[in-house]
Order: structure tokens, then sequence, then C-alpha cells
């Protein structure tokens, strides 16, 4: 069994081929191909210590594992393992990696919404909007900058020091200069926007957006958190990654899931506008909202790249417990 320690799986795993790998995870979910039945969440009582169990197998990749994902966001401490990914033998079941996957959980969360842009954003999007300048806001820029050509944008968080943090380290990065804006509505004004806060009351509305814009909404996935206001869904097109899941886990769905808005409110699944059985974007005037909640699949997929890739490179400890 291969143990693969933080710095073993950033070592092996970038952006970019995370993308590519995450979409073909959504290309063979279109296909019927992926068992990814909506995560296990525990509350432990009066504490931070939630468990969540999420596990996922590609049939024809022949890959099969499991995340689990402890502690809340806002409440983790740096150096602390909160994300442990295992990955099964798809014939026997065995173990056969071990691996922290705090990286691989920003990487594959800003994969599926850099996909999820590439099928659904303008391709003209030359402006970005980040709003929640947290782990998986800078998750969010950078995957956003892989996928697009953008040129400039803004960034805000309630705390202005990380959307400082945020900008500096995409300027170095990517050379693109995010202004750090004072208010969510300054920050909307971009053709491509991540939501990615522990926000608990909607703050996204439909007047506050360009027609035309994407919008990754990634924060919440509890139902206690919100992002997007009721105006925007009903405004926009709205495409999830797992209809179940994603109603089971967002606050920003809520309408949906008490009978407000209709099912209907939820076009698509992203592996239906991924494997082509559903348009994505059909005018430059649609709004367009990705509502990610964050599948098994994802991790699952990328896990696997990170353990082929340790393996070729000769990464991480071998051992037998
Ligand atoms: N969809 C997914 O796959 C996925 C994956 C991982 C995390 N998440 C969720 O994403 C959210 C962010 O996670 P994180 O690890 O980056 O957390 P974090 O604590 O590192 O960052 C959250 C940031 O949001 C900011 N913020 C909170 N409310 C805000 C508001 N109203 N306006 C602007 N900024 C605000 C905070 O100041 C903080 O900087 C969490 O809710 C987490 O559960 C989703």
């Amino acid at each position: 069994m291969l143990l693969l320690d933080e710095n073993d799986v950033s070592s092996v795993l970038d952006m970019p081929s995370t993308i590519r790998q995450i979409e073909s995870a959504f290309q063979e979910m279109g296909k019927g191909k992926a068992t990814t039945p909506p995560r296990f969440r525990m509350v432990v009582p009066n504490s931070f210590g939630t468990i969540r169990l999420m596990a996922t197998a590609l049939q024809d990749s022949r890959i099969s594992g499991t995340k689990v994902l402890t502690g809340t966001a806002g409440h983790r401490e740096a150096e602390r393992t909160y994300f442990l990914l295992l990955l099964f033998d798809y014939d026997d079941g065995s173990v056969k990696c071990v691996m922290s996957a705090n990286r691989l959980t920003q990487l594959r969360t800003g994969a599926v919404s850099a996909v999820a842009t590439k099928y659904l954003a303008r391709k003209d999007s030359r402006t970005l909007g980040v709003i929640g300048a947290g782990i998986q806001g800078q998750g969010q820029a950078e995957a956003i900058c892989t996928v697009a050509r953008i040129e400039g944008g803004f960034v805000y968080d309630l705390e202005k020091g990380k959307a400082k943090a945020l900008a500096k380290s995409v300027r170095d990065r990517y050379g693109v200069g995010l202004e750090v804006v004072e208010n969510v509505g300054a920050a909307a004004k971009a053709d491509i926007l991540s939501t990615a806060t522990t926000s608990t009351l909607p703050f996204l509305t439909s007047s506050m957006v360009k027609p035309g814009t994407h919008i990754n909404a990634i924060g919440s996935n509890l139902p206690s958190r919100k992002e997007l206001d009721v105006s925007l869904l009903k405004a926009a097109k709205v495409v999830v990654d797992s209809r179940d899941q994603a109603l089971e886990e967002s606050g920003d769905l809520e309408p949906v899931r008490v009978g407000t808005l209709p099912r209907e409110t939820l076009y698509a699944e992203l592996a239906d506008v991924v494997s082509g059985k559903k348009p994505g974007r059909t005018s430059n005037s649609e709004i367009t909202v990705f509502k990610s909640v964050g599948l098994a699949l994802q991790d699952v997929a990328a896990a696997e790249l990170a353990y082929l890739q340790a393996r070729k490179l000769g990464k991480g400890r071998t051992l037998t417990l």
C-alpha cells in the first residue's frame, strides 16, 4: 500500500491535469458509468468535528475509492489533517493507497468549476470576480485563470487581508490583476464569478450580475450556508453537480427543496452537459450558474491521477498495515 502525504500529493498534482481528469470523470458519469451516491454526513455533537464519507466507483476507468472529510470550514487548523483519501484495488477492494487530501480538495473543487466554466461561460469572458478568498477561493482563481483568458477582475472578502493575499498570488502566478473591492456588488460585475464563502445569508442577487455572466457557486454545501438569492435561481440556467446531493446539502437550493421553486429550476447535471446530452450555454445574454457541492467522483478521480503519477515518479512510502 502506498502512503502519500500532503507534500507528495502537491508535488504530483497540478491544476491543468486535474481539470482534464475531472472532465473525463464527468464524461464517464454522463455515460452512466459512475456510481457516486450522496455522501453520508454526521454531526459530532457540541463540536466542529463533523464526519462526511464519500465513495465512488468508475466502471470504465476501473477506479474506486472513498474520501473521509472531517472538521468544518472556518474552524480547521493548518497542519492538521481533515481530508483523507483511500483508493481501492478495483477488483478485490483492497486498499492500494492512502493519501492526505487538502490540496487535492482545493484542486478538484477548482477543477470542476473550470470544467463548468468551459461549457457554460461565454467564450469572450475576460474578467473574473472571486467572492470569498479563503482556501477554496484561491483554488477557484487558479482554476478559472487556467481555463479562461482572464485579463483582470475583482476580489471581495469580509477579511480584506485574505482578498489582498489572493490578488497577490494571482498576480504573481498568472500576471492577472484582481482589484480588491469593498462589496459583493463591485465584485459581481465580472464575466465569470466564483462564490466560495462560508456565508449563512444569501448575498448575490440577479440585479447585481450582468446578462451573460457565468457563476460558479461552490460555498454552500451545507443546508445552513447560503450565497445565492432566490432571484438568481429564477433568472439563471442552473446546472448542478448532482441533483440528489445538491438538493440534500445546499442551502442555496432550499427554495427548490421546499417547493417554493419547481424542480425544473435545476436545468441539468454537469455530466449531462459535458457528455452532450443537454446543451450548455445557448446565448450570450443567458446567466448561467454552476451549483457545486462536491462529489466523491471528483476526489477519487483526482486521487487516481495522483496515485499513478506518484508511482511513476517514485513518490511516497510503501507500507503494510
Ligand atoms: N463545492 C465544493 O465542492 C466545496 C469544496 C470545499 C469547500 N466548500 C465550501 O466552500 C466554502 C469555503 O471553504 P474554504 O475552505 O475556502 O473556507 P475558508 O474559511 O478558508 O474561506 C471562506 C472565506 O469566506 C469569507 N466570507 C464568509 N462570508 C462572506 C461573505 N458574506 N462575503 C464575502 N466573504 C465571506 C471568509 O472571510 C473566508 O475568507 C465552505 O462553505 C465550504 O464548505 C465547497
